[in-house]
């Protein structure tokens, strides 16, 4: 038997309803603050992602769906949205167009990672990206749109926060974390050794215990904050706090990929298990212009749905539509016709096969319809249906011109 491959899951009945009802309520939510919806294509140029999630990243170093195609073009699965957003702003001309460009997106995000519980290696997000707003507003509305989101599905959370600096602080904080790490560097692991001279900050989320011990006397990124970066996250607290939006600062929060500046943030879940992030973003203000762009500020975040799909809080379903059945083979046929009408308007399903009337009350309930609507002979013979209306539990026969 073909079998899907490792972390690449069907989604189907329940989780496919979950699914359906976080999108269309992330959408109401990113249309509600002005946001468009944007589909970029799955599959990018390799350099896309080594040119801006950055070639230190464990998502572009071992994570990629990575492959020649049939023109000799190097191209891999995108990992994240980001990127193809930033490629379609530049491509469409609009980073020189200026003004404001709000954008939402869901879909699948493919990474090579050790599948595990909330760890998949295709999963999909739904993200947002808002281009040419410097303004430390829009990091905190990107904020309260996460919260708006994740209050509606009924889904708790935790906020971490962090500000990464700019090109103004972060030269001389790498420079010092750099003799910091090489102080230390017999002890640590291989991959901070590699981090040291691609991404210094990097080893500050290292996962490893020793290298967390040893870094707990390394110098602290938020206490090198140039007085541009400090007031920017001294406001974007004000705002949150104006807001009733908790949160809490954690200064080894540096996210996995490698173009954020000044504002990073993460939603986290105390109840999904080890892979608790359910939602990551920040500020990435020279991203668009490492793209051969016009230098454009930009703020935004992702949120992954699978990790999100239990904790969502469904509002309880009526009964809607119709089931039809007949109860005698003549008149199926009769059937058939009567769900094609009636579909014109309302959802209905008929079954095939004539059955009793037991049966056809047990397919009516199995699919949550509202009536349960039956032609037997009499019926047939009068011109007439038979309709319960599970809801209110009432019956009657009501001509078929009427149905
Ligand atoms: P990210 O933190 O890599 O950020 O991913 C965002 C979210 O996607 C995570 O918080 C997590 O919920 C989900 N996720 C990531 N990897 C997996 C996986 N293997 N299986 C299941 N869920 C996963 C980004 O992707 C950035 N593009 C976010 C962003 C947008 N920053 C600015 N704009």
């Amino acid at each position: 038997m073909i079998k899907s491959l490792r972390g690449m899951n069907d989604i189907l009945s329940e989780d496919y309803e979950r699914f359906t009802y976080f999108i269309d309520t992330a959408t109401d939510v990113a249309q509600k603050y002005g946001f468009h919806f944007i589909e970029t294509p799955l599959l990018e140029e390799t350099a896309l992602f080594k040119r801006s999630v950055g070639e230190s990243s464990d998502i572009v170093g071992k994570e990629m769906y990575q492959f020649i195609d049939k023109g000799e073009n190097d191209v891999c699965l995108r990992p994240e949205g980001t990127a193809g957003v930033v490629r379609a702003f530049i491509q469409k001309k609009l980073d020189k167009a200026g003004g404001i460009h709000r954008f939402f997106y869901h879909g699948p995000m493919f990474r090579y990672e050790r599948p595990q519980k909330g760890r998949l290696r295709e999963f999909h997000q739904f993200g947002v990206e808002s281009f040419g707003v410097e303004s430390v507003y829009e990091d905190a509305t990107m904020i309260m749109m996460v919260s708006d989101i994740l209050k509606r599905c009924g889904i708790g959370y935790r906020l971490q926060l962090n500000s990464l600096g700019d090109q103004n602080c972060m030269p001389e904080y790498r420079d010092n974390l750099v003799s910091f790490i090489e102080s230390v560097e017999d002890e640590i692991c291989e991959d901070c050794k590699r981090r040291k001279s691609t991404n210094p900050i990097r080893v500050l989320d290292c996962k490893n215990e020793k290298c967390q011990s040893l870094y707990a006397n390394a110098p602290k990124l938020i206490n090198a904050l140039c007085d541009g970066c400090q007031s920017d996250f001294d406001k974007l607290k004000k705002v949150l706090d104006d807001n009733n939006i908790a949160y809490e600062i954690d200064r080894n929060l540096v996210r996995g990929l490698d173009y954020y500046s000044k504002t990073a943030f993460e939603f986290v879940s105390d109840n999904i298990g080890s892979q608790s992030a359910i939602a990551g973003g920040g500020r990435y203000d020279r991203l668009v212009e490492f793209l051969d762009g016009r230098p454009t500020p930009a703020v935004g975040f992702a949120m992954g749905i699978e990790r999100l799909l239990e904790l969502i809080e469904m509002p309880q379903h009526s009964r809607e539509g119709y089931y039809l059945g007949a109860m005698d083979d003549e008149a199926v046929d009769l059937i058939v016709s009567l769900t094609h009408q009636k579909r014109q308007s309302d959802k209905a399903v008929c079954d095939f096969k004539a059955k009793n009337l037991k049966n056809h009350l047990k397919g009516a309930d199995k699919i949550n319809a509202r009536y349960c609507c039956v032609i037997g002979t009499n019926e047939m013979r009068d011109g007439t249906i038979w309709v319960k209306d599970l809801q209110n539990k009432t019956e009657e026969t009501i001509k078929r011109v009427d149905f």
